[in-house]
């Protein structure tokens, strides 16, 4: 049968925290130096930031970005990358077997997030680190009294408090590949411990906890020992395939994850008698293939068309869970794993980065309810053992109603056919804007000399130059 999109305006579904559009910045290949540090790059500002990199966050409109870590955060201490620059130590760094020059530290982080417009959000050391640095990283950033780390901080040419809202209970402790990796019981004792001394020491922040894919024993667990002391739970995935269709299709292996990982949250409100409900910090994601990118050799991904078809995806699924999510954080925001590279000379905005953007622009506010009848894929997907549980229709849409625009975004998965679509309900002499993202091949990509893949805009008036039977072009991304 034909396709078909309706939109019913008046069906408000929940709100879109801004937050969703938060980007994460680790110690870890060429994000943070030659990425968005830069010093002597005639790119770079007097702090050697560089500035086409803040033009971008700011672009992005971006609300929040997570640091230092990522697994480098499980030997890192803050106290080393703080005063007199020359005096920093340089240390060994086993995340990424790396050297950390501690030249870019907690400061300096604060001094490019204002320059952004951002906040900050820090994560905690749970590796190596102590409770007491913990505490001691809390006091430097927010401490207000005449206490050592907040008089360090004034020492060091910052009188008023950073006022960090966010902190990470540290990162994929689960993980084998962590430093001082742990079991659930220990990590679930280690967090209720930390997690009261932290809020003791400031009240007002929001606490994370370390969750797995959100739908794993770990998250079940750690949620039910430590819900009564956090604010948010925190879950990470990264989604590729070497096939179009499952590489397309795997965020959708993420909306599943949200809405197991939002039942367990309610679980173990049940179990706790909490009331409040945390939501899920959806801290590290994106398209990554750790094979093809490797971690240790900075991940620098090369996207493809595919690849941006499945960001619309990724960024569909946060839209369509917009109830459950209090943050999501795309990993990373420049040069690993990330739409945006940095080059000596400039920037190469990769395919991912168009959709990216569409999103952070316009698809804010409000979710609302979409009905779609479409022709449905059957074929891999991955991960199998929850992406199959879902349907898995040609097209993937959402859509938002933010400052008295309807915003519908639609990514045609087909990789040979357009689809037609009864686009009905729209009112004669509406105003649509039309935004395209699409490329010749499933395979094209943009590098430093050619931007093959971008933005392709349009206007018209509906009942004129635009009608009902929309076309949705194989293989692309379109925002209306
Ligand atoms: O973003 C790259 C890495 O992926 C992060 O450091 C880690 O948390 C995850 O395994």
């Amino acid at each position: 049968g034909s396709a078909a999109i309706s939109i019913d305006p008046n069906r408000l579904l929940s709100p879109i925290a801004d937050e969703i559009y938060s980007g994460f910045t680790e110690h870890m290949g060429r994000c943070i130096y030659g990425g968005l540090y830069d010093r002597g790059s005639p790119l770079s500002d007097s702090n050697g930031f560089r500035k086409d990199v803040i033009e971008c966050f700011k672009e992005l409109n971006c609300p929040v970005v997570r640091y230092p870590g990522g697994n480098f955060v499980a030997t890192y201490h803050w106290y080393e990358g703080i005063g007199p620059v020359e005096k920093r130590p340089k240390r060994p760094e086993l995340a990424w077997n790396g050297v950390e020059t501690n030249a870019f530290g907690t400061d300096e982080f604060m001094k490019w997030c204002k320059a952004v417009g951002t906040q900050p959000y820090l994560c905690l050391n749970m590796g190596t680190g102590t409770l007491d640095e913990a505490l001691g990283w809390l006091e430097y950033c927010n401490g207000e009294r005449d206490t050592y780390w907040a008089n360090l901080r004034r020492a060091n040419g910052h009188k008023e408090p950073y006022r960090v809202q966010y902190w990470a209970l540290g990162n994929e402790c689960y993980g084998e590949w962590q430093v001082e990796q742990s079991t659930k019981e220990d990590y679930a004792k280690k967090a209720y411990q930390w997690a009261k001394a932290l809020k003791l020491m400031d009240p007002s922040i929001c606490l994370i906890l370390c969750g797995e894919l959100g739908y794993v024993e770990w998250d079940r667990y750690v949620l039910g020992e430590c819900i009564k002391w956090i604010d948010m739970h925190s879950i990470h995935m990264y989604t590729a395939d070497k096939e179009h269709m499952a590489n397309a299709t795997g965020p959708l292996a993420g909306e599943r994850a949200i809405e197991i990982c939002a039942s367990l949250i309610d679980m173990a409100r049940i179990k706790s008698g909490v009331e409040k409900r945390p939501k899920i910090c959806f801290d590290e994601w994106n398209i990554w293939d750790p094979v093809r990118a490797p971690g240790d050799k900075g991940a620098e991904e090369l996207y493809t068309v595919s690849d941006m078809l499945a960001m619309g995806v990724w960024c569909n699924v946060f839209i369509r869970q917009s109830k459950y999510l209090g943050m999501t954080n795309i990993a990373q925001s420049v040069n690993v794993i990330s739409p945006l590279m940095t080059t000596k000379t400039g920037l190469v905005k990769q395919t991912t980065w168009w959709v990216y953007l569409l999103f952070a622009k316009y698809m804010r506010g409000t979710t609302l309810g979409v009905h779609l009848k479409c022709g449905k894929y059957d074929g891999r997907t991955n991960p199998k053992f929850i992406q199959s549980t879902m349907d898995t229709p040609w097209l993937d849409v959402s859509a938002a109603v933010n400052d008295g625009y309807i915003n519908l975004a639609v990514v045609n998965l087909h990789p040979e056919e357009e689809i037609t679509v009864d686009l009905h309900g729209i009112p004669d002499g509406t105003e649509i804007q039309e935004f395209l993202v699409t490329g010749k091949s499933l395979d094209d990509v943009n590098t430093e000399e050619k931007t093959t893949v971008k933005i392709v805009e349009n206007t018209g008036i509906w009942g004129s130059e635009y009608s009902n039977n929309w076309i949705f072009p194989k293989h692309s991304f379109v925002l209306l």
